[in-house]
């Protein structure tokens, strides 16, 4: 079977790059889920089509998406790097997902991420719905306000601009959404490593994840 690492918790957690940098130690491969629920709000968003129109699944099932090894995303061939990471991308995408046919519509194309030698995802339900057989299963958390804080740097650097009181309610908001959809809310699998990165640096989230890891079993193989 291949090893599947989940990593499940907020926006602005800090999963994004301890998946990077986990998938980079072991050499796996790397699911960035919430970049598809993002690609496929662009993809309604650019056809004009509404966020609850039933159109939206159909766009979900036939989703022209590229992951270049670089790391940049294609949408229909076109690079979108820059308006996938938008506020407002993630919004409409935290909308979509919330519709239990879209979520099943995106789902056989999660798990084709998984393969040889092995695979970090991460996202809102890696763990509870995506991979439930994955051996190693990471949830990651945060405060609302250091995860806007953390999220305005990160905008501020990429030349954005940005609020920071405007983005914790966005923040709030958003997790009160995926945290209480009826499917697939962002919630713990029961057999994960909960860890609050508020007060961590990266470095030692990722040393605890590694000794979980071989704690898991997985020491034989890395
Ligand atoms: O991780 P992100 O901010 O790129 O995700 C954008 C939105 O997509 C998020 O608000 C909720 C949704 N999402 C989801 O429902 N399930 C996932 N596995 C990943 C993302």
């Amino acid at each position: 079977m291949i090893p599947v690492i989940t990593i499940d918790g907020p926006s602005g957690s800090g999963k994004g790059t301890l998946a990077r940098r986990l998938a980079t130690r072991l050499g796996f491969h790397l699911l960035d889920s919430g970049a598809i629920y993002r690609l496929t709000a662009l993809a309604a968003a650019q056809a004009g089509v509404a966020l609850d129109a039933p159109e939206v699944v159909t766009l979900a099932q036939t989703l022209d998406a590229r992951f270049a090894p670089d790391g940049s995303i294609y949408l229909a061939g076109v690079c979108v790097d820059g308006v996938l990471r938008t506020e407002q991308t993630g919004a409409m995408a935290s909308q979509i997902a919330a519709r239990p046919e879209v979520r099943a519509a995106l789902f056989d194309r999660q798990k084709a991420f998984a393969r040889a030698p092995g695979l970090v995802a991460d996202g809102r339900d890696m763990g509870t719905v995506v991979f439930p057989e994955a051996p190693a299963k990471i949830f990651l958390d945060a405060s609302a306000e250091i995860r806007a804080e953390r999220r305005y740097k990160q905008l501020i650097e990429n030349g954005f601009y940005a609020k920071l009181p405007a983005l914790i309610a966005e923040i709030r908001e958003r997790d009160q959404r995926d945290r209480s959809r009826a499917v697939a809310p962002l919630v713990p699998a029961a057999d994960a490593l909960v860890i609050d990165s508020s007060a961590l640096p990266i470095e030692t989230v990722e040393a605890q994840v590694m000794d979980f890891i071989h704690a898991r079993g997985l020491n034989q193989v890395y």
